[in-house]
């Protein structure tokens, strides 16, 4: 029997619409998930970005914050988690991931630079686009394969990374990151071998090497579990392992610091902070609250550690194994192995009959709130296709999933039962499904804001 570390103090009123209504809702939404209102949505796994539980703890830390404008006590507290966990020489809050990563590629990218990563997620590729650089995907080819075991499938390819900084020069490229866990693969971990690579390549050609560390906790426990010499580690010296190989991050604390707000920038550059700190004051606020309230930098500190408790992380990553190991038993095409905080199920095995250009993943999505109110989301063609500008022609991605995200310590095995339910009774009608027509949204952002028709 798995071990539950928390028990419920504080419950959510949650509510089933009548088929009927949701079919109406989802008329209203123009068949976009994002769309609907949260009321109407019976589980929500449209992401676990900022939709965590809050322990005690972290409520009791909200009621001792600091909300002095310049120098608050909260700051200081986060301050040294931030040192104790990621060591890095100097940190901002900002107010989520994207504020960090727009301050970071507005400082650092030029037109015309490339950025190569394990897999850019959607804000993150965005970000890199809006400083006119152009991101690059370089993740190992057994990342597109989806059925094979493989311990580490969000590595980045490092000898195709060495041929990238040898063809366009260094200079070109003004910064490798790397993503963990790779969110746009499957929740996919990357092994310490893997970033020590990338960091090693990264120092020889004096790049600057970040990491997109919003799911650093979930990373550690895949490594304690899979990487020899790991097991006796805790996640935290994990941690401080995997981020002495880089030279600054990126993170989002609506993730593994269990906070509904929040996000940060480190880096060792001296000079590198100062120049960010202008953009922060700009975009965010003053550098010792960045964009948040003094409470939330309390949450933050607090969830840090949360998320780095092994009971924590075994019960999390165990409720996601389980989800998909049961969906797998109903033969639900998954991605495999199981990622860290989402299940995704491969819409292109799932509805074969379906081309790309009809949006196989978000027909699922629909159907999925259509049978059973619940909220997932296509990471698929609504989300990354993209015209070739050369030849007008639209360029599918390689994957087409969708991702059932798991809030953090927010559901039960009922609510989890219920979604298995919901997919095989779609599995069942699954050959009448018909796909969708884009009808409103462009650019790489579209997917937020999508309209589609039923074909
Ligand atoms: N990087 C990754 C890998 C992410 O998954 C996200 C957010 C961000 C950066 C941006 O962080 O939301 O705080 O601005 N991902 C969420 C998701 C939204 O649903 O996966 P943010």
């Amino acid at each position: 029997m798995a071990f539950k570390p928390y028990k419920i103090k504080v419950v959510e009123p949650i509510k089933l619409l009548s088929r009927a209504e949701r079919e109406e809702r989802l008329k209203e939404a123009g068949y976009n998930v994002f769309r609907l209102r949260a009321e109407d949505i019976y589980i929500d796994l449209l992401t676990d970005s900022g939709t965590g539980a809050m322990s005690q703890a972290q409520w009791g830390a909200l009621m001792v914050g600091d909300e002095s404008y310049a120098g608050a006590r909260s700051f200081y507290r986060l301050e040294r988690a931030v040192k104790e966990i990621f060591g890095f020489k100097y940190f901002m809050p900002t107010h989520q991931g994207r504020a960090a990563e727009h301050i970071l590629f507005s400082t650092l990218v030029k037109p015309g630079d490339i950025v190569p990563n394990n897999m850019h997620f959607d804000t993150t590729r965005a970000n890199v686009l809006a400083a006119g650089g152009q991101p690059v995907d370089l993740v190992i080819e057994d990342a597109y394969d989806l059925t094979t075991e493989h311990p580490f499938k969000g590595n980045m390819n490092v000898s195709a990374l060495e041929t990238l900084i040898k063809e366009h020069g260094h200079e070109h490229v003004p910064l490798i990151m790397l993503t963990i866990t790779n969110n746009s693969g499957g929740g996919q971990p990357v092994s310490l071998q893997n970033i020590r690579a990338v960091s090693e390549l990264a120092r020889a050609h004096k790049i600057p090497f970040f990491l997109d560390a919003c799911r650093f906790a979930e990373n550690c426990f895949f490594i304690k579990e899979r990487e020899p010499g790991y097991a006796q580690k805790q996640p935290i010296e994990i941690a401080r392992e995997i981020f002495s190989l880089a030279d600054g991050m990126t993170f989002s604390a609506k993730k593994d610091a269990i906070a509904n707000i929040g996000g940060l920038l480190a880096m060792n550059d001296e000079d590198l902070y100062w120049r960010c700190v202008q953009k922060l004051i700009l975009f965010e606020g003053f550098p010792t609250y960045g964009g948040l309230a003094g409470r939330d930098l309390e949450a933050i500190a607090v969830g840090l550690y949360e998320a780095l408790d092994e009971d924590y992380l075994r019960d999390r990553i165990g409720q996601t194994r389980s989800l998909g190991e049961h969906l797998k038993a109903e033969r639900i095409p998954i991605v495999e192995p199981i990622g860290g905080h989402a299940v995704y199920i491969d819409a292109l095995r799932f509805l074969p009959h379906i081309p790309q250009r009809e949006f196989p993943a978000q027909a699922l999505v629909i159907e999925l709130y259509r049978e059973g109110g619940v909220r997932a989301v296509e990471i698929g063609s609504t989300m990354f296709a993209r015209r070739d500008e050369r030849t007008g022609q639209e360029i599918y991605p390689k994957l087409e999933l969708v991702r059932l995200a798991i809030p953090r310590r927010v559901y039960t095995q009922e609510h989890f039962d219920h979604v298995v339910e919901t997919l095989k009774k779609i599995q069942e009608r699954r050959d009448a499904i018909r796909g969708v027509k884009l009808i409103f949204g462009e650019g790489p952002l579209r997917h937020f804001i999508a309209r589609f028709a039923p074909l």
